[in-house]
C-alpha cells in the first residue's frame, strides 16, 4: 500500500470520544461514602444497640465476640459492599452486642491485601464504623516477635507502625466528608488507650509491653534478612494487616488501641520454620488473657470517649 493511500485512509477514520461514567445510561455506581452509608443502615436494621466501641478480631482471635451478651451475628456477605474474608481462622461475621453495659461491634475476621482485595476494600468496615458513629476501634493481630522479648504468647500494645505494605488506602481523590487530604498520624494509636490497656494487663498479671509494628503485605512471612532489616529501621513486631484499618481510621477520627498477640517468633529468630498452624494455635492458647484484657479496657475506653 502507497504511503498516499495510508494517509487517506486515517484522514477518513472518525474517532468516537469515550463515554465517561457519569454520561453512560446505566445507574452511577456509588461511592465509598455512599456505599458505607448503605452497609451502616443495614446494620441498624439488624440492631437497637448503636455501639460506640468496634473491635477487628484478627486471626484466631475471634472467640472474644462470642462473649457479647445480647448478640446480633450478621454474616459478612449479607452487608452491602462488604469485603468477604477467606482467611482460614477469620469466621467472616459481625457481632453486635455488649459487654458489660458498653454496646460494641466485633469483626470475627478481617479482609488482608493478600487476599487479593485492594487497600480501600480492606479498610471498608472501617468506613462502616465511621458512617455508624463509633468513636473508637480496637484493632487486633496476630504477629510475629521481633524483640527479642516478645516471644509467643506475649500481648503487645502497639506504639506506632511502619507502613511496608507498599499502598495507602488514602491514594485518589480525597472525600472531605470521611477527613483531611492530609492527616496527622503523631498519635494514631491513643496514648490514654495505651495506657489503659497496659495498667489493666498488668492489673490481671498480663506481662504487658508496648511496641511497633511493623506492616507488610504477605502473604509470604519475611526472610531472616528481612527480619533484621525490620529490626534495623525500628520494629519490634510483624504482621499483615491492622496498618491500613488505622489510618483510615484515623482518617475518620476514631481513636485506635491496637493489640497484637504474638504468634511466633520472627522468621530466623528460632531455627525453626513458621506456619499458620502454629499461629492459629497460639492464639487460641491466649484466648484466656485476650478475653479478660478487652474486658477490662472496653469499660475503660467507653468512659473516656464518652
Ligand atoms: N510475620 C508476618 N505476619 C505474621 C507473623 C509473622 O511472623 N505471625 C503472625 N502473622
Amino acid at each position: 500500500m502507497s504511503a498516499k493511500r495510508t494517509r487517506q485512509k486515517t484522514k477518513k477514520k472518525k474517532i468516537t470520544p469515550r463515554k465517561s461514567a457519569s454520561a453512560s445510561k446505566g445507574p452511577a455506581i456509588p461511592g465509598e461514602f455512599e456505599r458505607s452509608g448503605r452497609a451502616a443502615d443495614f446494620i441498624f436494621s439488624q440492631t437497637k444497640l448503636r455501639p460506640q466501641i468496634a473491635l477487628v478480631l484478627g486471626s484466631g482471635l475471634g472467640a472474644f465476640a462470642d462473649e457479647f451478651t445480647g448478640a446480633t451475628k450478621i454474616p459478612y456477605a449479607k452487608v452491602p459492599y462488604f469485603p468477604q474474608s477467606t482467611a482460614i481462622g477469620h469466621a467472616g461475621r459481625l457481632v453486635i452486642g455488649k459487654i458489660g453495659a458498653v454496646p460494641v461491634a466485633g469483626m470475627q475476621g478481617r479482609v488482608h491485601l493478600y487476599e487479593g482485595y485492594s487497600a480501600k476494600e480492606v479498610v471498608f468496615p472501617i468506613r462502616v464504623f465511621a458512617r455508624m458513629g463509633v468513636k473508637a476501634v480496637i484493632l487486633t493481630n496476630a504477629a510475629g516477635g521481633i524483640k527479642r522479648e516478645f516471644t509467643q504468647g506475649r500481648l503487645v500494645v502497639i506504639s506506632d507502625h511502619i507502613n511496608l505494605q507498599g499502598v495507602n488506602p488514602l491514594t485518589g481523590p480525597n472525600d472531605e466528608r470521611f477527613g483531611l487530604r492530609f492527616h496527622d498520624m503523631t498519635n494514631a494509636y491513643d496514648r490514654r488507650f495505651r495506657e489503659m490497656a497496659i495498667g489493666e494487663g498488668n492489673g490481671l498479671g498480663i506481662g504487658m509491653s508496648e511496641g511497633v509494628y511493623a506492616g507488610l503485605a504477605g502473604p509470604s512471612y519475611e526472610t531472616p534478612a528481612e527480619i533484621r532489616y525490620l529490626r534495623t529501621i525500628g520494629a519490634d513486631l510483624v504482621g499483615m494487616s491492622t496498618v491500613p484499618e488505622v489510618i483510615t481510621a484515623r482518617h475518620s477520627g476514631l481513636c485506635v488501641l491496637g493489640i497484637s498477640c504474638v504468634t511466633n517468633a520472627a522468621a530466623g529468630i528460632l531455627d525453626q520454620p513458621l506456619n499458620h498452624v502454629e499461629v492459629l494455635e497460639t492464639a487460641e492458647r491466649v484466648k484466656g488473657q485476650f478475653i479478660s484484657l478487652l474486658k477490662a479496657v472496653i469499660p475503660r475506653i467507653a468512659e473516656a470517649i464518652a
